[in-house]
């Protein structure tokens, strides 16, 4: 019995022994440091081609270094500052709302040049890059010019402006030393009853691709012969198709949902503005949080390598969206090895990264995943860094440029010429000089309405609060004719019994951002309604401006109004609302969609609506 007892006892002593050896072996590999770098490499000579420079790099990096370079975090995820050296960090992003305690330029410049300098002080210095979604603006910060939303650009159809609006952007990013934007945005949206419908150009491949590289260049321009920023075109692929009640997450109706739209149609009308952004040097690309046939989009190698990467020659990276890996069945280990091995090169994770950096590491040890296809994503990552100068001098601007008036101009013409004027009755629009005017609705006087979402807050901020933007209401007050009378009311009750000659209804939606913005109906609130129902009483004429994010359903409604004008998520400019209105600026804005009569004519595939019926304005309709 003894004899037994001790003998077990000493077998289970060196199975101890045997695994704690080999733990130590495992842990000693991963924790090894790389080889050794001499005191000049050739990754830090600026002259050298950047093919060179990335193969030079990665000669020295271990597997745990090459992992950490595929890792996105979110800033507020960040343990310690350390971590970006202790895992070699390759990029970090402020989720819309992460910010820096003093949120202003030199705060976002301060924040992010800390994350930079530490990861450059790491053994091989590779810095971390840093991106946001500046897709109206670089609309995180206070103080920045807050351009109109997608859709506004879209109805603008404008090349040259798109691009404008662009480069202002990216300046003031540039501004806070930030150099990857995740824009532009490529979707194209066929139930605008889907929360991201104002993020998009239209729902028309072909001025999707127009605007959406104009876009593309603005950003990531080209300064001393190379890009000064990463641009992002979003998401890969089908999202505009995705169906109604089919989301995956249990809060939403459209968003995270399924796109069945056979092969044909996915190469036919939704891949074109990717292959355009592609040719015209995108140097990243992200995977939207969608499902084709049964197969999530960061699952997809079909799609992902075999499409992007092999058809169409993106040397770029894919980064995967918001803990979009995680969302492929099968638990967070191999969910990582089947988004990697399909072609996901940098996933943002966007919290775990310690998790992330050991399975994978793990994962590529067991030889789950080739450790080939690690060295392909650091290889594109790199490139990228080394394109847009990340480890030689990444391109500066000045501070004063951060929501400049030149900007602002820029945004109050992009405005103005967004604006689509769908009904004008005796030519009532522009307004004539001596006219005495009530103003009344939810979006007149109120900067965070017009701004609509991605603005400082992730899903914006309803109310009067943008420093340094003008409402619609005040940019009426400024640029009306001197001997026009402007009264307001939020609720259409003035104290004063007079009729006016106009009342002009401002009037929409309150902000919402992606999921939380799918709706059964768009429509105008009760309280709206009112307010142009009492407007109606007092003036003789109505016009209704709509500021929303997509076409609203007033087939009902618009027959009692004079003129109607969209003027979409205008942003800080409000002002441009009012060019349009008294005349400096000529309408030219056409829907960049068609706009439903009814929600059952949804969705509308290639202008036709579901039920066969006509739409009650059709795409690219606007009065001049
Ligand atoms: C959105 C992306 C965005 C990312 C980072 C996700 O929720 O789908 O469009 O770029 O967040 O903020």
């Amino acid at each position: 019995m003894n004899k037994r007892i001790s003998t077990l006892l000493r077998m289970l002593l060196i199975i101890t022994l045997v695994v704690l050896v080999l733990l130590a072996v495992v842990v000693y590999s991963y924790l090894a440091p790389g080889p050794a770098v001499p005191g000049n490499p050739l990754y830090r000579n600026s002259s050298a081609s950047i093919d060179d420079r990335v193969n030079n790099l990665m000669s020295y990096m271990t597997l745990r270094e090459k992992i950490g370079q595929m890792a996105l975090v979110e800033k507020n995820s960040l343990e310690e500052l350390a971590d970006l050296q202790t895992y070699g960090i390759g990029g970090m992003l402020s989720g819309f709302g992460g910010r820096p305690e003093e949120n202003t330029q030199a705060g976002w410049y301060d924040m992010v040049t800390e994350f930079v300098s530490t990861s450059k002080q790491s053994r091989l210095g590779i810095p971390v890059l840093y991106g946001v979604d500046a897709i109206h603006g670089h609309s995180n910060v206070l103080g920045a010019t807050i351009f109109p939303h997608t859709i506004g650009l879209g109805a603008t159809g404008d090349t040259e402006l798109v691009r404008r609006v662009a480069e202002a952007t990216a300046k003031e990013m540039i501004a806070t030393n930030i150099h990857w934007s995740y824009s532009p945005t490529l979707d194209m949206p066929e139930d605008i009853r889907w929360g991201r419908a104002y993020e998009t150009f239209s729902d028309d491949p072909a001025l999707v691709s127009r605007l959406g590289t104009a876009y593309l260049q603005g950003l990531q321009g080209a300064e001393r012969g190379r890009p000064q920023l990463l641009a992002t075109p979003k998401h890969y692929i089908g999202l505009g198709g995705m169906v109604f009640d089919t989301s995956s997450n249990k809060n939403f109706r459209i968003d995270q949902g399924m796109t069945p739209q056979d092969e044909s149609r996915l190469r036919t009308h939704y891949l074109p503005p990717f292959k355009e952004a592609v040719d015209a040097g995108a140097l990243s690309v992200m995977v939207g949080l969608n499902t084709w046939g049964d197969t999530k989009l960061a699952a997809s190698s079909y799609l992902m390598q075999t499409v992007l990467k092999d058809e169409l020659g993106f040397e770029g990276f894919l980064v995967s969206d918001w803990y979009g890996v995680y969302e492929i069945p099968g638990g967070d280990f191999r969910a990582a090895i089947t988004a990697i091995n399909a072609g996901v090169d940098m996933v943002m994770l966007p919290f775990d990264y310690e998790q992330f950096t050991q399975n994978v590491w793990v994962a590529t040890k067991l030889g789950l995943i080739d450790e080939a296809r690690i060295d392909d994503a650091v290889k594109r990552i790199l490139k990228a860094k080394f394109a847009v100068g990340l480890f030689d001098e990444p391109a500066t601007t000045s501070a004063e440029v951060f929501g400049s008036d030149e900007h602002r101009a820029i945004a109050r013409e992009a405005v103005a010429k967004s604006l689509v004027l769908l009904k004008n009755d005796n030519n009532l629009l522009p307004l004539k000089p001596g006219t005495s005017i009530k103003v009344a609705g939810s979006a007149a006087d109120n900067i965070g309405r017009q701004s609509g979402a991605w603005t400082i807050e992730w899903q914006g901020i309803d109310g009067n609060w943008l420093p340094g933007a003008t409402s619609i209401l005040a940019g009426l007050q400024a640029v009306a004719p001197r001997d026009t009378t402007i009264e307001y009311s939020l609720t259409g009750e003035f104290p004063t019994a007079e009729k006016a000659d106009i009342g002009i209804a401002v009037v929409g939606e309150a902000p919402y951002a992606e999921g939380w913005g799918d709706t059964p109906e768009p429509k105008l609130s009760e309280e709206d309604i009112a307010a142009i129902a009492r407007l109606r009483e007092q003036s003789e004429k109505v016009v209704v401006v709509l500021v929303t994010g997509r076409p609203l359903m007033v087939s009902e409604l618009v027959a009692d109004w004079d003129a109607v004008v969209v003027a979409w998520l205008p942003g800080s400019e409000g002002a441009g609302v009012a060019d349009g209105l008294f005349g400096a600026t000529p309408f030219t804005g056409t829907l960049p969609l068609p706009w439903p009569a009814s929600v059952s004519q949804l969705p509308i595939v290639n202008n036709q609506t579901a039920n066969g019926t006509i739409p009650l304005f059709p795409r690219y309709f606007g009065l001049k």
